[in-house]
């Protein structure tokens, strides 16, 4: 056990070594059992971001377990085009419904929570996925910042509406898929829809990142009540369109060992379907990577300080029009 715990530390801490497929492929010979082969049967999980990369992986994972899983997304194409890879795949019957949301458009946020609480009465798993690096500054419909938009407001409005029909599951997962981009910003509120600095995708990213672990702990102490565990995680570095498009130098010189899709989504649905004990409302607010919770911060420069939680959850409840206290 002790020399596991070393092991996998020490992977973490190498990043090439525990971010790559080497990660899942050492760890899996200790890390927690799958789930049971129906653990979502009779179950609805909502997947953001559903069209493509881990998105469609996570669908696939929970729809492989019984689940009815709800494909998210902007374009209907995409996603009908992922629901139909994902049942080749699967190759028996599988339940999947494809909706469309934009997650950065508070509106279309507003309109595909009432849609989705007026077609089902329990939500098992809610799984933040949607994720963008824009090469330029960009606005959401709402004027926002569109990396802000996507990863912070847009799922902190969803986690609100859908709160109701989370908290009627009895055991439901909200789960934030970060990265492990977010260890090199600390949380960062000042200018938080970046007008005033200069603008960077790939700080963007790591800001909301960050804010997005931020924000699963805050989720978690309010829910923890209803019984609706919030988690967030990293998928470590996983061969995506996303990956190829945004950063093509890292995806040519890491290629050979990006996980595959499957690996990275692997914690997102194990989180979801995972039996009681660590998953649960009463243990959730961690940050997991490879089915084992990881540290917020390596270095004191990296922890946020209470003022900071509160400037960054009163700045996201304004943004969205409501606290969701
Ligand atoms: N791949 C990695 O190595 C890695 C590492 C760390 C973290 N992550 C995180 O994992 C998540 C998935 O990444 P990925 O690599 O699979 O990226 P991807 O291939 O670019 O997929 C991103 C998904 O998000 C969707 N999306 C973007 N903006 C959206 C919006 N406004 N509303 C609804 N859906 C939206 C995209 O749909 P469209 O088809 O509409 O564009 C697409 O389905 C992201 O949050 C990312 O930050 C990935």
């Amino acid at each position: 056990m002790r020399i596991t715990h070393v092991v996998d530390w020490a992977l973490d801490k190498s990043v090439v070594l525990g971010y790559s497929r080497i990660g899942p492929l050492v760890r899996q010979a200790w890390w927690p059992p799958d789930p049971a082969p129906d653990a979502l049967a009779g179950r609805h999980v909502v997947v953001t971001g559903a069209s493509g990369g881990l998105g469609a992986a996570t669908a696939a994972g929970c729809a492989r377990l019984g689940g009815t899983v709800h494909l998210v997304g902007r374009t209907k194409s995409k996603l009908d085009e992922a629901a139909s890879g994902i049942r080749d795949d699967v190759g028996r019957p599988v339940d999947l419904v494809t909706e469309i949301c934009d997650i950065s458009d508070l509106d279309s946020v507003r309109a595909y929570a009432d849609e989705l609480t007026g077609s089902v009465d329990e939500l098992h798993g809610l799984v933040h996925n949607s994720g963008v690096l824009p090469p330029e500054r960009k606005e959401s419909a709402q004027g926002h910042e569109l990396v802000y938009a996507t990863h912070v407001l847009g799922p902190s409005l969803l986690t609100h509406l859908l709160r109701g029909v989370l908290v009627a599951d009895g055991d439901a997962r909200v789960v934030w898929v970060s990265s492990g981009g977010m260890y090199t910003r600390q949380l960062d509120t000042d200018d938080i829809e970046a007008k005033e600095r200069e603008w960077s995708g790939a700080d963007a990213y790591a800001r909301t990142k960050r804010m997005q672990v931020v924000l699963a702990q805050m989720w978690a102490d309010r829910l923890r009540i209803d019984n609706v565990a919030v988690h967030s995680m990293h998928p470590g570095w996983s061969d995506t369109p996303g990956i190829a498009d945004a950063l093509p130098g890292f995806h040519k010189v890491i290629g050979p060992v990006l996980r595959s899709s499957e690996e990275g989504a692997d914690t997102a649905v194990w989180l979801v379907a995972a039996p009681g004990g660590s998953v649960t409302a009463g243990a959730s607010g961690v940050f997991w990577s490879d089915r084992r919770p990881r540290p917020l911060a390596y270095a004191p420069w990296q922890k946020e300080t209470p003022g900071g939680r509160a400037r960054l959850w009163e700045a996201v409840s304004e943004a969205i029009g409501v606290d969701p206290a």
